[in-house]
């Protein structure tokens, strides 16, 4: 410690000496423009740049197959995303100094580690592993896509030495919720690999579908595998048609081989004892106690219903997971454990019977005798089972299980300090299905906001976890669960960039993490997202405009999540640069006006140019996303039926409350209102949950819509009856308001006889000063 102070002392004074500035000290690392980040790039000795061109061969070593499917691979990539030619050949090449790429073997290297020396005309990967090879390539395919430029590239004579720090670097996709097609999928996995993403925990079976089939028991997919959606959800038909579909043995050995061919292993789930209404709809005499369920779960949420204990369905779980891994030949197999409704075994004989036998009374320890149960069989097997959190609760766990921890990170830290290896899965920062951002057009998810910098910033590695329970971290990974995340882009827009955040912290060192840094290498990872076809949101880079009445015109503000750069912008209309005026405070503008704003950092563009009409009637608009939810103890942003307009906006409700505030409304001249909302499905098994619904009773049946000022338990100062309506339909309310004047919080309630269907406010439009109407409806998804 004290030799590395000296030594950063000594070259500063060095520095001083020679007059260097302080950039100079810093650029002693060239900047290369990998995610994620290596462990080691150094100036090779002869700094002369190396051109690839087309026509170059990138060669494998003779008889090595993997080295040339993987060579292979890298030319597919330079010229889908490059539009470069690069041809193959076999041998060792003809000799430094001729342009080429060079795969080569080196003994020593772990299996995952490569070097990349970039010198002498020639980019030479050298790695010991197929894995090692394989991420040499990514990142020389990342060195030959530093922009979205197509054609030669230039690189820098480098020496790039590289490991990750964890085994564990995972992406959970919940094929239970929403169905993605095998294409999908492998797809995805191209996708993880390209991040250096290691582990597909594949969420096969949840209570809404189980989604692999087993052939000893067919009616797991025949019955389990469909729902019918409920009716103004938007994956409802108007002919009702059922949604589902599993994933054939044959398709997932696909499957697995392609994942294998990228270095992915693919840890299957198979959720016990809970979270498999779908299997006990099949095999109804599987459930422990009380009724099995009657139908397919077409809601979210938690649901009361468990396996039993007895024999035979050990005996069925045994054969599903006989079957499971046959097909999945990783060592990892991951059961579940999660929310598991164990009081069901109160009334259950065997579980009873089973809980005397342990000298036990709290269900609790059945679900922990379940687990070793399992474990063992797995075992027997030469398996590890992988679980939940709640795995560690109840009893002695094998030492050989496997916890993830959803319930932050103390499932890992205690499962850790007791020895068990463990991964890192937490709610909400890992959890890829919570809003990116707070703008008004955010894709559907969870509601509580996640941004790009928040996933970056989540450190596995907290102060207080000893070296030994360090080591038994194998790592993390960011879980994509699909209640709301229904189709294909809504997946690539939840996933990417996040993804990359997690490969980061999972791959890089801690002391190569750096939020600037990978700020800076964002532009072209997005650029490689664009070539790759992938429709990464870009909430993390896009800049925030928002306006407020002043006056007769307006306040402009713009907000980053990045904290750092600058924000550059325009008020004529044209394209904002990088002489554009810098944003350093809230703005005045002359209404209508148009703000067209962009993200910099050292001239350097970082997202697409924000671009906003700005006119008396959009800035008195605030679509639910903007809006408060008086209640946030449960907030999702839910995807409705599209509206007759052509939108499918994420309405931002918490199921539990109708109840939202515009805080700080101008209300001067403000003389009438309107409001759209939809009716949703109430479609959530909220469990004792549902005795919380708040519901504000109303004068007619179909409910009202009250607006209450500066709180909202007073009396109402405006109410509007609501028309009549069903699940799906979407409808405004228009409203007088007394005069008022200044800033007030606005609260919106609906009123109504019951929660189903549930009233989610679409947007809130406050009629300009002067105006009849309420202004157009607003644009966009
Ligand atoms: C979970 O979110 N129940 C793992």
């Amino acid at each position: 410690m004290a030799r590395a102070r000296r030594g950063s002392r000594l070259a500063l004074v060095l520095a001083l000496l020679l007059g260097a500035p302080k950039a100079a000290l810093a650029a002693a690392e060239p900047q290369v423009n990998v995610i994620p980040a290596p462990l080691s790039v150094a100036s090779a000795a002869d700094p002369t740049p190396v051109l690839i061109a087309d026509g170059e061969t990138i060669f494998a070593p003779r008889g090595d197959t993997a080295a040339l499917q993987i060579a292979r691979e890298l030319s597919d990539l330079a010229l889908s995303t490059r539009g470069l030619t690069l041809k193959l050949a076999v041998g060792d090449g003809p000799g430094p100094n001729t342009p080429e790429i060079v795969l080569v073997r080196q003994p020593g290297l772990g299996p995952e580690a490569y070097a990349l020396d970039v010198k002498q005309g020639q980019a030479r990967i050298a790695a010991t592993g197929d894995a090692g090879l394989f991420y040499g390539a990514v990142t020389l395919w990342q060195l030959l896509t530093p922009d979205a430029g197509r054609g030669p590239v230039t690189l820098a004579a480098v020496r790039i030495e590289d490991r990750p720090q964890f085994a564990w670097r995972g992406l959970l996709l919940d094929s239970a919720r929403h169905f993605q097609t095998p294409a999908e999928v492998e797809q995805l996995i191209d996708w993880m690999s390209l991040h250096k993403l290691n582990v597909l925990h594949w969420h096969l079976v949840d209570d809404q579908g189980w989604r692999l089939q087993i052939r000893k028991y067919p009616q797991l997919t025949a019955v389990g595998a469909w729902r019918t959606p409920p009716a103004g959800s938007p994956d409802a038909t108007p002919a009702g048609a059922r949604y589902g579909g599993f994933y054939t043995q044959g398709q997932v050995r696909a499957i697995v081989a392609h994942a294998a061919a990228r270095h992915v292993t693919i840890v299957p789930e198979i959720e016990m004892p809970g979270h498999a209404v779908s299997a006990l709809l099949a095999y109804p005499q599987l459930g422990a106690g009380g009724p099995a369920p009657a139908a397919a779960q077409t809601d979210w949420g938690g649901f009361p219903y468990v396996y039993n204990v007895d024999d035979r369905t050990f005996g069925f779980l045994e054969d599903v997971l006989t079957e499971v891994m046959a097909l999945f030949p990783g060592r990892y197999i991951h059961v579940g454990g999660d929310e598991a409704a164990k009081e069901r075994w109160n009334s259950t004989p065997q579980a009873q019977a089973r809980l005397r036998a342990l000298g036990q009374s709290d269900p609790a320890a059945l679900q922990a005798d379940f687990t070793r149960r399992i474990a063992a069989f797995l075992e027997a097997h030469g398996r590890r089972l992988v679980g939940w959190d709640e795995i560690l609760q109840g009893g002695e766990l094998p030492a050989d299980a496997v916890v993830m921890s959803w319930h932050g990170v103390d499932g890992a830290l205690a499962a850790a300090a007791k020895g068990h290896d463990a991964v890192l899965a937490p709610a909400p920062v890992l959890y890829f299905d919570n809003r990116p951002g707070e703008g008004p057009r955010e894709p559907p998810g969870r509601g509580p906001p996640v941004t790009l910098r928040d996933v970056y910033a989540f450190n596995p590695l907290p102060a207080t976890l000893t070296p030994e329970a360090a080591g038994h971290l194998l790592g993390l990974q960011g879980n994509l669960w699909t209640e709301h995340v229904r189709t294909a882009p809504q997946v690539q827009a939840m996933t990417f960039p996040k993804a990359a955040a997690v490969a980061e912290v999972a791959w890089s060192a801690p002391g190569r993490r750096d939020w600037e840094g990978f700020v800076r290498r964002l532009p072209a990872q997005y650029a490689r997202y664009a070539a790759l076809g992938i429709g990464a949101d870009a909430s993390a880079v896009t800049v925030r405009v928002d306006a407020a009445p002043a006056g007769a015109d307006a306040t402009v503000t713009l907000g980053s999540q990045l904290g750092l750069g600058e924000m550059r912008y325009t008020t004529d209309g044209s394209e904002p640069g990088p002489a554009s005026p810098l944003y350093a405070q809230a703005f005045a503008v002359k209404l209508p006006a148009r703000v067209r704003a962009v993200a910099y950092l050292d001239g350097v563009r970082l997202g697409p140019v924000a671009d906003a009409q700005l006119d008396a009637a959009s800035i008195r608009r605030r679509a639910s996303q903007q809006l408060r939810l008086c209640n946030d103890k449960l907030q999702l942003s839910l995807e409705g039926a599209r509206t007759a307009d052509g939108r499918s906006p994420a309405y931002l409700v918490n199921p539990q409350d109708a109840c939202w505030i515009y805080a700080g409304a101008d209300l001067t001249g403000i003389e009438r209102l309107t409001v759209a909302f939809a009716r949703l499905p109430f479609n959530f098994g909220l469990d004792a949950g549902h005795n919380s619904v708040i519901l504000h009773p109303p004068r007619q049946p179909a409910g009202e819509l009250e607006v209450r000022q500066d709180s909202c338990t007073t009396d109402p100062i405006a109410v509007a009856a609501l028309p009549p309506g069903t699940a799906g339909s979407h409808a405004e309310v228009s409203l007088p308001l007394p005069a008022r004047s200044g800033r007030h919080d606005l609260c919106f309630t609906f009123t109504s006889l019951g929660f189903d269907p549930l009233l989610a406010l679409d947007w809130v439009q406050l009629a300009p000063p002067g105006s009849a109407a309420a202004g157009p409806a607003p644009r966009g998804r």
